[in-house]
């Protein structure tokens, strides 16, 4: 038996995925769909991503919220890590079959909401914590504990493997950070805006957005970019590879875009993230190719339709370089999404208005009305 939707008993309906609809005014960040532009709070993208840590990013994102100098922010993290960490023995009691993602989520629930931090600012802190120690547990491996004197990439790195990070890994994870801390009303933030609008806390509004973005067509790409890769394994394969997976009707992870008519710019500050890095791992390399492959099928394929890569293959070559564990992927992506979600709702907030659209009824009519 199955449960998916039967989309083809479903009447058309021209308002289905709200695209093209403004549902909120927002100072936080804007996407350029035709520019291939992402502005965050007055600057590109490509001025922030590896050019300042995570934290300094998100304090450029909520400084219209006074949480805060940038110093004071960047203690925040680290004091919201070491608050964390003391829930570690609640995530070792959790069921052996929850997935990181869903033992992250439980540290959520759990995570007391202390007057001394900002709720902003202990969420986005301690998500981290959760996110090494999860993995961790899911190993079998004691939890590491965090390092207050460390910038949170370096010392999430740290609490993942319990070495001493390369350099030049961490700032590859700082640039992914911060590359994805937020991207106007896309799926997860547009629900924490509605989460946030009902006046629910920060932490059920970062709750859901983490359920809204967990699906392969928002935040879960990335793993399935890296099976594509490791299923075509060979330049040779691309082409084949990939028309017989649009002959099946399936998507390619890592390509297409619901603003962006051309290329992601976040795609290529990740792809300039791995020159930084020296790879001339065959990985990277094929990655390149099947890059080029898919895009000249796609533009077959749907000529109409501009499909780009998106911001989820370069994340999935990137993290992959930084030796970062596929499983991780959607993780991180909540974790470095978790500045962007609250600072949406902390503006949504600002206007008092509940979120409540309307619904158009085309359902059976009562024989007595
Ligand atoms: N591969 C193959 N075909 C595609 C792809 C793709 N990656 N993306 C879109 N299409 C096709 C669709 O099948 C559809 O064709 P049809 O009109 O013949 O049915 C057409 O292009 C339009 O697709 P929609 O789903 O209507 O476009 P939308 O703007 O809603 O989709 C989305 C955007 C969901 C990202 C889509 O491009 C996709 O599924 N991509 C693959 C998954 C992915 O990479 N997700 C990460 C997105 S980035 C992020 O959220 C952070």
């Amino acid at each position: 038996m199955t449960h998916a939707p039967n989309h083809a008993r479903m009447t058309p309906d021209p308002t289905a995925g709200l695209e093209g609809v403004v549902a909120a005014t927002t100072r936080l960040s804007d996407v350029d769909g035709d520019g291939g532009i992402l502005i965050l709070r007055g600057k590109r993208i490509e001025e922030l991503a590896g050019k300042v840590p995570f934290e300094t990013a998100a304090a450029h994102l909520w400084q219209d919220f006074d949480l805060g100098t940038e110093d004071e922010i960047r203690k925040g993290f680290a004091q919201a890590r070491r608050a964390a960490f003391g829930l570690v023995p609640l995530l070792e009691s959790a069921p052996s079959s929850l997935s990181v993602y869903e033992r992250m989520q439980i540290g959520l629930a759990v995570l007391p909401v202390a007057d001394t931090l900002h709720p902003a600012i202990a969420i986005s802190g301690a998500l981290p914590v959760f996110l090494a120690a999860s993995h961790r547990i899911s190993q079998g491996l004691a939890a590491i504990a965090p390092d207050s004197t460390l910038g949170c990439a370096r010392d999430l790195l740290r609490m993942l493997t319990g070495r001493d990070p390369e350099d030049s890994h961490t700032a590859a994870l700082d640039r992914y950070l911060v590359t994805i801390l937020d991207h106007g009303l896309n799926a997860s933030t547009f629900t924490a805006r509605v989460i946030g609008s009902t006046r629910a806390s920060l932490k059920q509004a970062v709750l859901g957005a983490m359920g809204a973005l967990a699906g392969p067509l928002h935040g879960g790409a990335p793993g399935p970019v890296l099976d594509m890769i490791d299923a075509i394994g060979q330049p040779e394969n691309a082409e084949s590879w990939i028309a017989d997976a649009l002959a099946r009707k399936e998507r390619l992870m890592g390509f297409g875009h619901r603003i962006y008519r051309t290329r992601d710019p976040r795609a290529d500050v990740l792809k300039e993230g791995l020159r930084i890095l020296g790879q001339s791992d065959p990985k990277v390399l094929l990655a390149e190719d099947i890059e080029q492959a898919a895009l000249a099928a796609l533009r077959k394929a749907k000529p109409d339709r501009p499909l780009e890569t998106n911001v989820e293959f370069y994340t999935a070559v990137l993290l992959d370089a930084v030796g970062i564990d596929r499983t991780l992927f959607t993780p991180l992506f909540a974790t470095g999404r978790t500045p962007g979600w609250c600072a949406h709702v902390l503006e949504q907030q600002e206007t008092g208005k509940l979120i409540r659209p309307a619904s158009r009824y085309v359902g059976p009519k009562p024989e007595k009305m």
